[in-house]
């Protein structure tokens, strides 16, 4: 079972429609795909310069429908593009639409391990390592390039960003010529590949007794290193670099700073338009919880705003969306669209870390509209950075080799979502999520409950977990599951700080300073209680139980209450998969309802948790009188 791909590769031939256009790559893929369908129209395709790359125009009359696309890669856009208007009820007479992505840099990067494992990967093994090295099933990868390709990923990482020492090796001749492999799998998808690659390789692959950027060895190493690469995979998209991050190796070690770090390799990459691209993921990961000065969600902004213009011009660094690590709710992070100099990647997570491990139902189509509406100043949001400042979105895929490629089988809409959004950012949750029911289930007006459980899906897991953004009471390591003071007392800056009076951190001028790190009318909105969004009230505030949210609950009485409520919906969400089992099938049904069932237990398991912790602390019980465990 493959979800909404299936249909793709349905091979229940009816009629071949006619096909015709320039011999290419798209022209091929236009046969494949469309053999399948019944009734396909006839089609044509051209290319045309007068498109921008990427794009495509429909044009359809009755039977025919003519693809323009303003190159091959436009063109193969444009036939998915055609199969999923007509997937989704679309009718071919007065067709007149055009296309065109808003970002050229659709990427995703896999976590992926040599030995097969995926960091945090809930979806099985790797799709393309196997026994410390690359190693995959053909059929299976190059199905795997078209599901990426029909939602327009154009770019894909395939080793962790924690290059181990086997990683590294990508950068040998030995590694190159299984990488190019993969390379040949993907070209034709219009999908280039990017190296995850170690900051110490020129020691650990090169030899040399360093890795300071300053060091002519090490430049002349990674020019050599780029060469060699060129030569077996010419159109490799560049490299992708995790320095001075969580115990990696870095510039920062060697008293150099991140531009110095990510401009020698990227003077390596230039000559093949090759790009660096730069995790911002920076912090002290060694903090002592005593310390109550370092606030490491100022970390990023610290190291690198600072830099702006620094960047030599193929560097893009690459931000998370928040500034501390995926949580539920958090800011965006400050350095969207703070550096006017320095080209920009905004980095999800569709992997489901710290948003119930593809076991909960977790739709991240809404969290992300969340970021893009989220404010860089008064006239600005980040949906406006996007093809702007902010020159490509990536995510951490969440797919494997389970069978459909994501574990739950809900969780593919994320990656659907992902795909959707980075093309045209302002397509909304429920556009999206819509579209991949209709693509998976068919076009079933009785499959509404299914779209409401899922756009509901991202405030219930919210209303379980930890409470107004204040993030981290996770099961440490594994994060699945409470755990409210696992890193409480922690090296890893993450910190609650509850008591039995309050809770939060102050991170506004009267505390750690953060908010400053915003453009003023950004700062100013959470500086203040009354126009910080209630949802990341105790990421920026300290406050007391007994204070008064807008609704005239006190903090307290709010915590009890929505983790009641969240772990009731999630019984209604088993209620609303069983109302609709007479319009799936039997597959889709039954592991959906598992997963469901396993959800149940974690959302109580976090209900009683929280509401114990709380009550303790306090000594206050629910105003409702419900049964909170003590
Ligand atoms: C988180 C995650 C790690 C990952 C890291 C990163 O800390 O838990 O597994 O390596 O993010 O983004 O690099």
């Amino acid at each position: 079972m493959f979800g909404y791909h299936a249909w793709i590769q349905s091979d229940k031939v009816s009629s071949a429609p006619t096909v015709s256009g320039p011999e290419c790559f798209a022209l091929e893929e236009c046969k494949q795909v469309f053999k399948g369908l019944k009734d396909a129209p006839n089609i044509s395709l051209s290319i045309s310069d007068a498109l921008p790359l990427e794009a495509y125009t429909l044009v359809g009359c009755h039977d025919n429908v003519h693809i323009t696309g303003g190159d091959e890669a436009g063109l193969l856009y444009g036939v998915y593009g055609l199969l999923f208007h007509i997937r989704k009820g679309g009718r071919l007479d007065n067709l007149n639409l055009t296309e065109k992505p808003a970002v050229n840099r659709r990427i995703l990067n896999h976590w992926d391990n040599p030995d097969g494992s995926v960091e945090r990967g809930y979806a099985g093994k790797s799709l393309f390592w196997q026994n410390g090295r690359i190693g995959y099933n053909l059929d299976r990868l190059r199905d795997y390039a078209r599901l990426l390709a029909s939602i327009g990923i154009n770019q894909i990482s395939v080793n962790n960003v924690n290059v181990n020492a086997l990683g590294a090796q990508l950068l040998t001749e030995d590694g190159l010529k299984d990488l190019a492999k993969v390379a040949d799998v993907f070209r034709p998808f219009n999908i280039k590949i990017i190296i995850s690659v170690h900051f110490d390789s020129p020691v650990i692959v090169g030899g040399l007794r360093t890795s300071d950027p300053v060091d002519e060895k090490v430049a002349r190493f990674w020019t050599d290193a780029a060469a060699r690469v060129y030569r077996y995979i010419p159109d490799l998209a560049g490299f992708l670099m995790k320095a001075d991050s969580e115990f990696r190796s870095g510039p920062t070690a060697l008293g150099r700073t991140q531009a110095e770090g990510a401009n020698v390799i990227a003077k390596a990459l230039a000559p093949f338009n090759g790009t660096i691209y730069w995790r911002c993921f920076i912090y002290d990961c060694t903090q002592d919880w005593r310390d109550t000065v370092t606030d490491r969600p100022k970390a990023a902004y610290d190291y690198f705003y600072p830099l702006n213009g620094c960047f030599d011009e193929n560097v893009i660094i690459q931000i998370k969306n928040g500034p501390v690590d995926f949580q539920v709710r958090e800011p965006n992070s400050p350095l969207l669209g703070a550096m006017d100099k320095t080209r920009q990647a905004l980095e999800f997570q569709i992997a489901q870390e710290y948003t119930g491990h593809q076991i909960d139902l977790y739709n991240l189509a809404v969290h992300w509209e969340d970021v893009f509406e989220h404010p860089i100043t008064e006239a600005r949001n980040t949906r406006d950075l996007i093809g702007q400042e902010v020159d490509a979105i990536v995510a951490v895929s969440n797919t494997g080799d389970d069978e459909n490629w994501c574990g739950h089988l809900l969780a593919q809409s994320n990656l659907y979502a992902f795909g959707r959004m980075a093309w045209n950012p302002a397509l909304t949750a429920a556009q999206v999520t819509q579209e991949w029911i209709h693509l998976t289930f068919g076009a079933n007006p009785k499959l509404k409950p299914l779209l409401d459980m899922m756009l509901k899906s991202r405030d219930v897991f919210e209303k379980y977990n930890a409470p107004l953004g204040i993030g981290w009471m996770v099961t440490p390591h594994t994060h699945y599951g409470p755990d409210v003071d696992g890193y409480e007392f922690s090296k890893w800056g993450t910190y609650h700080r509850a008591n039995h009076e309050a809770i939060g951190i102050d991170r506004t001028r009267t505390g750690t300073g953060y908010t400053a790190q915003y453009h003023p009318y950004v700062r100013d909105m959470y500086e203040n209680k009354e126009t910080c969004p209630e949802n990341m009230l105790l990421f920026f505030h300290r406050l007391p139980y007994s204070c008064r949210l807008k609704s005239g609950k006190t903090l307290l009485q709010y915590i009890y209450d929505t983790h009641f409520e969240g772990a009731d919906e999630v019984d209604d969400f088993i209620k609303t998969w069983e109302s609709l089992k007479e319009y799936l099938s039997e597959e889709a049904y039954t592991t959906v309802a598992e997963r469901l069932l396993r959800q149940q237990v974690n959302a109580r398991q976090w209900r009683d948790v929280i509401n114990t912790y709380f009550y303790r602390k306090t000594g206050i019980p629910d105003e409702a009188g419900r049964k909170i465990y003590c």
